[in-house]
């Protein structure tokens, strides 16, 4: 049989295939289970309109989900001369099962099979990187609480200004991750449409019941029209993309924040010697590796929309195979934050804080702002207060004030970890996986 599932009577040219399929037999191998899943899909549709019997809905049915079974397994391939999942699994079944296995593609084209596989993967990630955000959110609320009390000095114009704590910065990046869970949920709402039955990107002539694939695919809802269904690739990528770089851009800034910090000029952090890397040439050193590469790939992820954008842009409706080539980077993006989330948790909880950093002399004008305040609680004007303590400094006759009081919502004396984490439970339980596993392990047979 030949190898290309449109292939008639010509050969393609071995240089043009090569090209063209380019990465796709080992992308492709991440879509693979979510390619059968729309296949299971499809064909209950099909039946249901008439256009399989029952016994080959059976029959078919249990062939693919053995072969859902075998694209988990590390051996799985696409063969040598097969483009594409999409091929692999037609030309699987029809091995197993002759001409039942070529009824399975009526109705439908790659073009939406591929944008259905994209979606299931999306849907299965965007749950993965969820789960990783809150290993390192809890992490940070905890470190937070722990260093409630450590004073380290806060900057603007990388020029010390006033007193911040370790319960400040930790509860910071805290926060930070729930308003980039928002985006995420809101990408995630976007992925969570069935682009399926819009066949190659202009719907069927075929009587297929969308609603029902939606139903059995676990979508929140249908995209409606076949045209925007495929207008959807490359811009539903692109919307998740966005999603992963707001994280990357929030654990970017914290890597950056840590490798200074831990800098023997700031002295506020220090590295268990077991998470730094050595010099080959300076015995003495023990360098933050590990968030200078946390910090490159978090930029790096903040490429990837971009690069989307760059790929996609200007293309008319209708697909084109310029979209594939957004798998290249798309699909590896995942692995990608979920390793800098997990590390960045690691790195955080075995990270030793100085409790004693604030001690220096030379960030006793952070204070200043103090004893301007309390000469204002005092009953002075503050512009006076602000004059006379100026002045003092100046003369080098400046004190700082005993104590350190902050009490407002969000201030180093009031830290109110309990509503960050309310707001990040919020958005959280905004967030519904159980529709999608109930979905899938209904069209796999398992039952919960
Ligand atoms: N590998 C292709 C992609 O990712 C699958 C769809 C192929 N469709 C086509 N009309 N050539 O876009």
């Amino acid at each position: 049989m030949a190898s290309k599932l449109w292939e008639k009577n010509v050969q393609v040219d071995g240089d043009v295939e090569a090209y063209t399929v380019g990465l796709d037999r080992e992308l492709d191998l991440l879509l693979a289970p979510h390619d059968v899943i729309g296949s299971l899909a499809h064909i209950t549709m099909l039946q249901s309109i008439g256009l399989l019997t029952a016994d080959e809905l059976d029959v078919l049915t249990r062939e693919l989900r053995d072969i859902h079974r075998l694209t988990l397994d590390p051996s799985f391939v696409i063969e040598p001369g097969i483009e594409d999942i999409h091929s692999q699994v037609e030309l699987m079944l029809t091995r197993r099962l002759g001409d039942v296995g070529k009824k399975i593609h009526s109705g439908r084209s790659r073009n939406d099979q591929v944008l259905v596989d994209l979606k299931l993967y999306i849907r299965e990630q965007i749950e993965r990187v969820t789960a990783a955000m809150q290993r390192l959110f809890d992490v940070l609320i905890a470190q937070s609480d722990t260093y409630a009390d450590v004073i380290i000095p806060g900057y603007t114009h990388l020029q010390v200004a006033m007193p911040s704590s370790f319960g400040l910065w930790f509860g910071a990046y805290a926060e930070s991750l729930v308003d980039d869970l928002t985006v995420l949920a809101a990408a995630y709402e976007v992925a969570d449409r069935n682009p399926l039955g819009s066949a190659a990107g202009y719907g069927s002539s075929f009587p297929l019941d969308r609603d029902m694939t939606t139903r059995l695919l676990g979508f929140r809802s249908v995209n409606v029209n076949a045209v925007y269904a495929q207008m959807g690739r490359g811009k539903t990528e692109r919307i998740v993309a966005q999603a992963i770089a707001s994280v990357a851009a929030t654990v970017g800034r914290l890597a950056m924040d840590a490798c200074m910090f831990s800098s023997q000029n700031f002295g506020f952090l220090k590295l268990p010697d077991e998470f730094t890397t050595g010099s080959s040439i300076m015995p003495h050193k023990k360098n933050p590796d590990v968030f200078e590469l946390t910090r490159a790939k978090c930029n790096k992820l903040q490429a990837l929309p971009v690069e989307i954008t760059m790929i996609v842009n200007n293309l008319p409706s209708g697909y084109f195979r310029d979209l594939q080539l957004v798998k290249e980077s798309f699909l590896p993006a995942f692995d990608a934050i979920v390793s800098i989330l997990d590390m960045t948790a690691r790195m955080l909880s075995g990270v030793r804080v100085n409790r004693h950093a604030a001690d220096d002399p030379r960030y006793e004008l952070m204070y200043s702002v103090e004893e301007v305040n309390r000469r204002v609680l005092q009953g002075q004007p503050f512009r006076d207060a602000y004059r006379e303590v100026g002045l003092a400094i100046e003369r080098g006759e400046f004190r700082r004030p005993s104590r350190v009081d902050h009490t407002h919502v969000g201030s180093i004396g009031n830290l109110c970890n309990d509503r960050i984490r309310a707001l990040w439970d919020d958005v959280r339980s905004r967030m519904d996986f159980s529709r999608a596993h109930a979905a899938i392990n209904s069209l796999l047979g398992i039952s919960e």
